[in-house]
C-alpha cells in the first residue's frame, strides 16, 4: 500500500491504544462485571430474534430515542442516538470542531484528542492541576478566544474524580455561544451526578451518555446525546444514517423499557469501590486517587512490573503510565465482589513482596 495515499496527519496519528489481554479477572475496560439480568436478557434476545433482517432499521434509531426520552424526561427531538458514545464524539467534532478548535484537559478520555487530530481540528489541551484538579482559570482563558468544541468529562476520566457542579456551570456559560460544551457523563451514574439541568439552561451544551457502563451493555454499542432539539438536528447530519442496526435497536428498546436493574447495580459497584479503595489504602507503596466512578486510578513505583505481576496472577488492569502526568498509574475497574477480593489479595501479595525486598535491601546497606 502506497504511503502517499494516506493523509500525512493520519499517518502521524497513533491508533487508539488498547491491547486485549486474556485473564480470568477482567478489570481493564470499566465494563459492568455482570451481564444483563434474567429474564430481561432473554426477553431482549427474543425481540432480537423477531427483528426484520431484510428491512433497514430506523434512520436514527427513533424507537430507542423514544425510550431514552421517557427515561431521561427529555424531548425526543433533542435525543441523538448512535452505536456507542464514541461515535458521537466523532460526529460532534465533525459538526462543531472541524476547522476550529477542540479543547480538553490532559489527560482525559483519549478519543477527544485522537478525533481532533484525525479531523484536523486545532487541539488545545490544558494540563490538569496538582492532584488532577480541573484547571478552571486556564480553561476559561481558552474559552475566551476562538470557537469549537470543549469536551469536559464529568466525572473525569481516566482520573476518576468529580467535577463540581459550580465548575460545570461556569465552563458551560463561559463557552456559549461560540463553543459547544460537551459534558461527557459516561460515569455520571456512579457519581450520582446529572448535568442535564446545565444542558436545559445553557444554549450549546450537550450531555453525552452511554449504555456501556451502568446499563451493562458495552457489547451492544449504544450511546446518546441530550441536547437542544435545534442543535440535535445539526448533530444528526454528522451521524451516518442507519448505523444503529435493527438488532441493537430491538435489544436496547426492550432493556430500556425495564431499567430497574441499573440502580441496584450502581449501588453495588459504588459500595465495592469504597471497599476496594479502603483495602488498597492499607497496602504499602500504593497511592489510591479518590474516585466517584466504577474504577480506581492508583500510582505505584514500577507500574509495568506490577501490571505484569497481576496478569501472571490472572488479573488484567489497564496501564495509564504513558499518559501525561500519570507516570506510575494503573486504572482498575471495579468488578464483582469475588473479583475484587482476588485483586486485593494479588495486590497484597505483589506489594507485600516488594516491601519485604526493600526492607532486606535497606538492612543489608545498614
Ligand atoms: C469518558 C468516556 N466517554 C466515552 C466513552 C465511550 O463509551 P462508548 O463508546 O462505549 O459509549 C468512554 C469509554 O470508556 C469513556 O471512558
Amino acid at each position: 500500500m502506497s504511503r502517499m495515499a494516506i493523509r500525512p496527519d493520519v499517518e502521524a496519528l497513533p491508533a487508539y491504544r488498547f491491547q486485549a489481554l486474556d485473564a480470568a479477572v477482567k478489570l481493564d475496560q470499566n465494563e459492568s462485571p455482570w451481564d444483563l439480568p434474567e429474564p430481561l436478557r432473554s426477553r431482549a434476545l427474543e425481540r432480537v430474534a423477531r427483528a426484520e433482517l431484510h428491512r433497514y432499521p430506523a434512520m436514527h434509531a427513533d424507537g430507542v430515542a423514544e425510550r431514552i426520552a421517557e427515561l431521561e424526561d427529555w424531548p425526543v427531538e433533542g435525543v441523538v442516538v448512535t452505536n456507542g458514545s464514541n461515535v458521537l464524539i466523532q460526529a460532534i467534532v465533525i459538526a462543531a470542531g472541524l476547522g476550529r478548535r477542540v479543547l480538553s484537559v490532559a489527560p482525559s478520555f483519549s478519543l477527544y484528542a485522537l478525533q481532533a487530530r484525525l479531523l484536523s481540528a486545532e487541539l488545545r489541551e490544558v494540563p490538569l492541576g496538582a492532584g488532577f484538579t480541573l484547571p478552571l482559570e486556564a480553561l476559561l482563558a481558552e474559552l475566551a478566544q476562538g470557537e469549537g468544541v470543549h469536551f469536559l468529562a464529568a466525572p473525569m476520566a481516566p482520573t476518576g474524580n468529580a467535577v463540581s457542579a459550580e465548575d460545570v456551570w461556569t465552563l458551560a456559560r463561559a463557552g456559549t455561544p461560540r463553543w459547544l460544551t460537551v459534558i461527557d457523563e459516561a460515569y455520571g451514574p456512579f457519581a450520582g451526578s446529572d448535568f442535564s439541568n446545565v444542558v436545559r439552561d445553557v444554549p450549546g451544551a450537550v450531555s453525552l451518555r452511554t449504555c456501556s457502563k451502568a446499563f451493562a451493555m458495552g457489547g451492544v454499542r449504544l450511546g446518546y446525546a441530550l441536547t437542544d432539539p435545534g442543535l440535535a438536528v445539526h448533530l444528526r447530519k454528522a451521524v451516518l444514517p442507519f448505523t444503529v442496526s435493527a438488532l441493537q435497536a430491538a435489544l436496547v428498546e426492550t432493556v430500556l423499557e425495564d431499567p430497574a436493574y441499573v440502580r441496584s447495580r450502581v449501588e453495588r459497584i459504588v459500595a465495592e469501590r469504597e471497599r476496594v479503595a479502603l483495602a488498597l489504602r492499607t497496602l504499602p507503596g500504593i497511592d489510591v486517587h479518590p474516585s466517584v466512578t466504577n474504577f480506581l486510578l492508583v500510582r505505584v513505583a514500577g507500574a509495568a512490573a506490577l501490571h505484569a505481576g497481576l496478569l501472571a496472577r490472572g488479573i488484567v488492569v489497564r496501564r495509564q503510565d504513558h499518559l501525561p502526568g500519570l507516570h506510575g498509574c494503573l486504572r482498575i475497574s471495579i468488578g464483582t465482589p469475588a473479583e475484587n477480593d482476588a485483586l486485593v489479595a494479588a495486590l497484597t501479595a505483589e506489594l507485600g513482596a516488594r516491601s519485604a525486598a526493600t526492607e532486606r535491601t535497606e538492612e543489608s546497606h545498614a
